[in-house]
């Protein structure tokens, strides 16, 4: 049995598509038959609200981060095949209040997925990260094995990509995550703009085994779809973003089988 494997949508820009990216490709992977955990690591709930779920503080991740309750218990059904999720709920931002200057902020998210590890029930399990820098999102990058990091096609997203990958550096020579690995850039948002374009040329020319082939293009569709708590897939089946997080799920599964 292959161990699960751990991957967190980050980047510490906000509005770049992470929940997006965490939703479809989560759905669109176990779609394709793999056993998929989205855990939604950012006090908005909104990968929660976009997969049509709304979380009460029982449920939340707060209580498994602060050791008072497994993260089994808070594991719940999608009511799509392969597809479960642990939901947020306003209250985890008061583990960055909590734990910011205990001595769990670090290790608290991989101390609570422990079990969850060890079971090996997963194939994946997707951590939709916030955008700032603190307890949620470090912890994240510590419990991770990979960090995928959705980008948008615009000038000021090179700037963010390096400090992610700074951030990341940062906690591999910390040893808090010395194995942590960066699994690649995925542009989202992409409209055919000369600006877009070299966005891209130059993340190809920078990362270039890094870079997905697929790229996300800017849709009404993506946006609209967590208003009615579904997928693009689900929302808008034959439309160019839908097929977009689908190839991407086939190029994530491509690259995790080399
Ligand atoms: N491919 C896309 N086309 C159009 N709108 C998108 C696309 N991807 C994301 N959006 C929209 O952009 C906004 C930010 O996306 P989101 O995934 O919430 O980013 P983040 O989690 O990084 O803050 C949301 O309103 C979302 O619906
Ligand atoms: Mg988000």
């Amino acid at each position: 049995m292959a161990p699960v494997k751990v991957i967190a949508i980050a980047n510490q820009k906000g509005g770049v598509g992470k929940t997006t990216t965490a939703v479809n490709l989560s759905a669109a992977i176990a779609a394709r038959g793999k056993r998929v955990l989205l855990i939604d690591m950012d006090s908005q709930a909104n990968a929660s609200a976009a997969l049509g779920i709304e979380a009460t503080c029982e449920q939340s991740l707060y209580p498994a981060l602060i050791g008072e309750r497994l993260m089994e218990e808070l594991v719940m059904p999608t009511h799509r095949r392969n597809l479960s999720l642990i939901p947020a709920h306003m209250d985890l931002s008061g583990v960055e209040v909590e734990l910011t200057n205990s001595g769990t902020h670090l290790t608290c998210m991989r101390d609570a997925m422990a079990g969850l590890r060890k079971s090996g029930f997963y194939d994946y399990v997707f951590l939709d990260t916030p955008p700032s820098l603190g307890v949620l999102m470090t912890s994240s990058l510590c419990a991770c094995d990979e960090v995928l990091t959705p980008m948008q096609c615009e000038f000021l997203s090179l700037d963010g990509l390096s400090k992610i990958l700074y951030i990341m550096e940062q906690i591999q020579e910390s040893g808090s995550n010395p194995n942590l690995v960066h699994e690649g850039v995925l542009m989202t948002m992409y409209n055919n703009t000369n600006l877009a374009n070299q966005v891209i040329s130059q993340v190809r020319e920078n990362l270039p085994d890094k870079l997905y082939e697929t790229i996300i293009p800017r849709s009404v569709r993506v946006a609209e779809a967590p208003s009615f708590g579904k997928t693009v897939m689900e929302h808008d089946p034959y439309g160019t973003a839908s097929l977009a997080y689908q190839n991407a799920a086939k190029e994530f599964l491509r690259r995790h089988t080399r």
